[in-house]
């Protein structure tokens, strides 16, 4: 059974205020979890270190993540943060090749591979993001376009059981409408049987999350696919209420778990 993780991207929303009274209230709904789940958020580069802090004095359960890093391990090139930094400040997971990264700033999928390689190197968890646009799913081209992603990603052999993968439909992100769980379902088990050419029991381990328009009312159908293991919120996870609820979804599909809360 793999356990299900449940991310919050808060790309470049808010400032420190807004963000750490996100954070104190998730603590104090989150918190009420036993670890049948695992949950992440992942701030602005700006308050990684000040949310570690939070984090860590208040023993949150909730981790910490980042939503980008570096191709190059160090040296002069202004403006980028390297994967040992993230690590230095207390990132257990990066978010790479998100869909507004490929195309705002045109990264390719071999970029992507090498910022994964480089968040391995430093003991960070990679979530590989990958995802067609709806013109590419209109011309049937789904499919070419993942597996044209996902080659640099299956060619980092060993470590590939050490990534997390995430399907985020272009057409779903940001625009209220998810894929449903049966489009979910077969992508997700396409990704699955993709990375069992290359090795069958990382196939079977490999976390590969959803992403696009999730919220309260589908993430239960979506997390219940047998191959969704669960998601990277973006909006909703900007919400302490919300993002709670889509959590709470993900506790109550977890293995063997009462439910406590109301
Ligand atoms: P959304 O974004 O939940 O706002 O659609 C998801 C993401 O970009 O990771």
């Amino acid at each position: 059974m793999r356990n299900l993780l449940i991310i919050g991207n808060w790309k470049m929303h808010g400032n420190w205020e807004t963000s750490h009274a996100l954070l104190h209230r998730l603590h104090e709904s989150l918190n009420k979890f036993p670890n049948a789940i695992k949950i992440g958020v992942c701030p602005p580069f700006v308050y990684l270190e000040r949310t570690h802090n939070f984090l860590s004095s208040h023993q949150s359960l909730i981790k910490l993540g980042a939503q980008d890093v570096s191709t190059e391990e160090n040296g002069a090139y202004t403006g980028q943060i390297s994967a040992a930094m993230l690590q230095d400040v207390g990132c257990e997971w990066v978010i790479v090749g998100h869909s507004e990264r490929r195309h705002i700033l045109n990264e390719s999928s071999e970029q992507v591979a090498q910022k994964a390689m480089m968040a391995l190197k430093s003991k960070l968890t990679p979530i590989i993001c990958i995802g067609e646009t709806l013109k590419e799913r209109e011309n049937s081209r789904t499919q070419q376009v993942l597996a044209e992603q996902l080659a640099p990603v299956l060619a980092l052999g060993d470590n590939l059981s050490k990534i997390v993968v995430a399907y985020e439909p272009v057409w779903a992100i940001g625009t209220g409408l998810s894929a449903t769980p049966e489009q979910a379902q077969e992508i997700h088990a396409w990704v699955r049987e993709e990375v069992a050419k290359v090795d069958q029991n990382v196939a079977q381990s490999l976390p590969i999350l959803y992403g696009g328009s999730v919220k309260p009312s589908n993430a239960l159908e979506l997390f219940g696919c047998p191959d969704v293991d669960g998601g990277l919120i973006g909006g909703a996870s900007l919400d302490a209420g919300t993002f709670f609820e889509i959590c709470k979804s993900a506790y109550n599909l977890a293995e063997d778990m009462p439910l406590p809360l109301e």
